[in-house]
Parts: structure tokens; C-alpha cells; sequence
């Protein structure tokens, strides 16, 4: 177990109507809002004019139609806004991608180059400063309500890259369930597969840790599993969408790291498909995840399956080892193809194979993902072909 640091500084407003706090928290910043949201689902279902009613006494200046797997012209955008307006405070609504775009004007703000930059010269740009950064959530997915990052597109260079920084991390979080109501079966599918995936990157690690996170991690692969078919079928069930989202917010803020270090493998692969085929990025990770547990299966690491096996998967613990971990993987596949009703091949969403060689290459950067177990060209090249 490794030292380490926790700091979730987001102040959350969990539960129905606490939206009316909102204008309380955004005078702490100042008067001059940046707005940002999507492609008009605030709108459809009226919370956008609650939120203007809100912020009646405030200057705001908006940003819409923030695309899923965002832009960088959304956030040249806004971050362009912000400086010439003296913004003084942030308010991402939506989901993961609008939370996402706003974090990077936050931080675009405050420099004079391109906010690309952020991205493709990781190692050489910092990110020291950000406007301060309220968020509204509407889908539960992503976790970007209570972290520190965020991942954006670049059309012209089929490159979605992710960055963080402490000063990303939003300020205050307001979390209703009931603005997910409207979430569509298949986007309430994806945003479960995101948090399992979310959950199963930091799970998925041999190094010894805090027996309680795993318990923690464990008993949210159980709720997600229990709450997501529920949501799909009875869309305003206020326990199934309140389960979603506060597991949304846990799987990704830092906690369940504990001591642990190690790099995301699955994302790195999704983030490819995304970037190449802009699929939504739940759906990517519901097909590579059973095909990138089978391939980090192995007699080093099979301890592990036999635990996600008998404690989320309910598997007969006086299995054989290999066995308890075959069919924990074909009970996930199953739950990812057949209860969320999502795709398990590239093939059924139209993804030949013709990029599987450059997305590999990408997708450890030339290098090595030091993930569960580490990743090369090869390895991601032989996960995407398992997903064919
Ligand atoms: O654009 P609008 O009209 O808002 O519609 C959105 C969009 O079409 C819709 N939606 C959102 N809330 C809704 C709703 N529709 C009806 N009712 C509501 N209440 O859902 C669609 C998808 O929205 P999006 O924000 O793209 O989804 P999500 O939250 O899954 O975000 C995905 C993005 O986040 C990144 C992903 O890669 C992807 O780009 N991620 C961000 C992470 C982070 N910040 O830590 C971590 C994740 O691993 C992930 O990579
Ligand atoms: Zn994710």
C-alpha cells in the first residue's frame, strides 16, 4: 500500500429541490455565469427555465450544444467567453460531457494558448488555474460531477485524450435524481457500464489494499447491477435513479483508490473508439471490458476473478478457481448484452478492423499501460480483435 492523498473538496446538494440553492452557492463566485449545457434535453424537460428563473439576479452568458464525446471548439468557445467577459463562476448542466467541456474553459481562462495544448503537450502545459466550476447533473455515467478531470475530442486529429488537475474538481454538485428521469433506456445502460467500468479499473489490481474499499467497490457493482434494470424499466423510479447517481459520483472521486496505483487499461481502449467511430463511450466499454478480462485471465491474476466472482456475482465459491472466473466474465457479458440490452461486438455497431492497428498504437502511446496487467501495442491489438 502506497502513501497517498484524498481530497474531494466538492460540496454536494444531494436530493429533489435542492436546486433552489443554487443561486445561494453561485453569489459565493461573483454575479457573471457562464452557462454551458448540450444539445437541448435542459430545455425538453423544463429545468433550464428553472434555472434562468434562478439566476435572475445574475449576468449569464451561455455555451450550448455541447456534444456527447465534446469538442474542442466547444471549449475554445467558452474558454473565449470567459476571458472576454470576465466570467466569474462556471455552471456545467448535463451530463459527463457538458461537465467535461466546462471544466477545460474553466482552465482555458487563464492562459494564453490553445486549450488543445492541454492535451496533446500533456507533459509540458500545467493546469494551475481554473474558474470555479458548479455543476447540475443530469446522467449518471461519468463521475466528472465530483473528480478532477475530463476527457475531449479533437475531430481534426482523431484524438480524445483526458487530463486532470486538483483544480477541476467542481466546487459544488448539485445531484437530483429526478433530472434523470428523462435519461433514455440505452444512455441509462451506457452510464451503468460506465460506472462498472469506472469501479473494475481500480477493482481489477493484485496490489495489497484496504480490505473496505473492495468491499465498498463490491457492494456498488452490486447496487449498479440491481438499480440499472430497474431504471431502464420504470424510468422515474426515484430509489433506482438515486442509487445511479450517488455511485456515479463514488466509483470515480478518489476514495476507492485508497493506496493503489495503476493505470486505466479499458478507457485507454474505448477512448479510440470513441475518437474514431464517436460511439458513446459506455457502450465502447461494455464490449472491450469481458474481452479485456479474459485476456488479463491468467494463473498470477485468477485470485482476483475468484472475489469480483463469489462476492458480485454470486458464484459457488467451492468452484474451481478458473471456473469461478470463466463464469463471472460470461455472467458480466450477459448482464451488459442481455439485461442492459447493449452490443458485445464491435461488428453489430459497424467497427471493421481496419483502425484496430492505429487505435492500438494509440491507445498506449507507443509505450506500455501499466494497467492490471500491462499493456502493449500487441495486447490492446489482440483485445480489439477479441471484440470483433
Ligand atoms: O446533449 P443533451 O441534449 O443534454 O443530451 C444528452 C446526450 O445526448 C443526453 N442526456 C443527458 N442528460 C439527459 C439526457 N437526455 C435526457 N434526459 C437527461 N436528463 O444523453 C446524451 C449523452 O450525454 P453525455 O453527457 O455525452 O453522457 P455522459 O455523461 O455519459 O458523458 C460521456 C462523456 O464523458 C467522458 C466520456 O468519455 C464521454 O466523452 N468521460 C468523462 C469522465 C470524467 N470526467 O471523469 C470519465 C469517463 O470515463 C468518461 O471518459
Ligand atoms: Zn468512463
Amino acid at each position: 500500500m502506497q502513501n497517498f492523498i484524498y481530497d474531494i473538496p466538492t460540496k454536494v446538494y444531494f436530493g429533489k429541490g435542492q436546486i433552489e440553492n443554487l443561486p445561494k452557492e453561485l453569489a459565493k463566485f461573483g454575479k457573471k455565469v457562464l452557462l454551458v449545457y448540450g444539445g437541448g434535453s435542459i430545455k425538453k424537460m423544463g429545468l433550464y427555465d428553472t434555472i434562468m428563473e434562478l439566476l435572475k439576479d445574475f449576468e449569464v452568458f451561455e455555451v450550448s450544444g455541447i456534444e456527447p464525446n465534446p469538442r474542442i471548439d466547444s471549449v475554445r468557445e467558452g474558454a473565449k467567453i470567459c476571458k472576454d467577459e470576465g466570467i466569474d463562476v462556471c455552471l456545467a448542466v448535463g451530463g459527463g460531457s457538458t461537465i467535461d467541456a466546462t471544466k477545460f474553459m474553466a482552465a482555458g481562462t487563464f492562459v494564453e494558448h490553445d486549450p488543445w495544448l492541454f492535451f496533446s503537450e500533456k507533459n509540458t502545459t500545467t493546469i494551475e488555474k481554473a474558474l470555479p466550476i458548479v455543476t447540475v447533473l443530469t446522467l449518471a455515467a461519468t463521475g466528472s460531477e465530483m473528480d478532477n478531470g475530463g476527457v475531449i475530442s479533437n475531430p481534426i486529429t482523431n484524438d480524445k485524450l483526458d487530463r486532470g488537475a486538483n483544480c477541476l474538481k467542481p466546487k459544488v454538485s448539485f445531484l437530483d435524481p429526478t433530472y434523470t428521469y428523462t435519461v433514455s433506456k440505452y444512455q441509462t445502460a451506457c452510464g451503468s457500464a460506465d460506472i462498472m467500468s469506472h469501479i473494475f479499473e481500480v477493482y481489477f489490481n493484485m496490489t495489497p489494499d484496504f480490505d473496505m474499499l473492495d468491499g465498498f467497490m463490491e457492494s456498488m457493482l452490486r447496487s449498479v447491477m440491481k438499480y440499472a434494470p430497474i431504471a431502464m424499466n420504470d424510468p422515474t423510479n426515484y430509489e433506482a435513479r438515486a442509487n445511479l447517481m450517488w455511485a456515479s459520483s463514488w466509483a470515480i472521486n478518489g476514495f476507492v483508490v485508497g493506496g493503489k496505483k495503476q493505470q486505466w487499461s479499458c478507457h485507454k481502449l474505448e477512448h479510440e473508439l470513441s475518437a474514431y467511430y464517436d460511439i458513446t463511450h459506455g457502450l465502447g466499454l461494455a464490449i472491450l471490458t469481458p474481452q479485456w478480462m479474459r485476456y488479463c485471465l491468467s494463473e498470477k491474476t485468477v485470485s482476483k476473478y475468484v472475489q469480483f466472482g463469489v462476492n458480485v456475482m454470486g458464484i459457488d465459491a467451492s468452484l474451481e478457481p478458473m471456473d469461478i472466473a470463466n463464469q463471472a466474465i460470461d455472467k458480466l457479458a450477459d448482464f451488459f448484452k442481455n439485461t442492459l440490452g447493449l452490443a458485445s461486438t464491435l461488428t453489430e455497431i459497424g467497427i471493421d478492423d481496419s483502425k484496430f492497428e492505429i487505435m492500438a498504437r494509440k491507445s498506449v502511446k507507443n509505450s506500455v499501460v501499466n494497467g492490471f496487467i500491462p499493456l502493449r501495442e500487441a495486447d490492446a491489438l489482440e483485445i480489439f480483435k477479441m471484440c470483433k
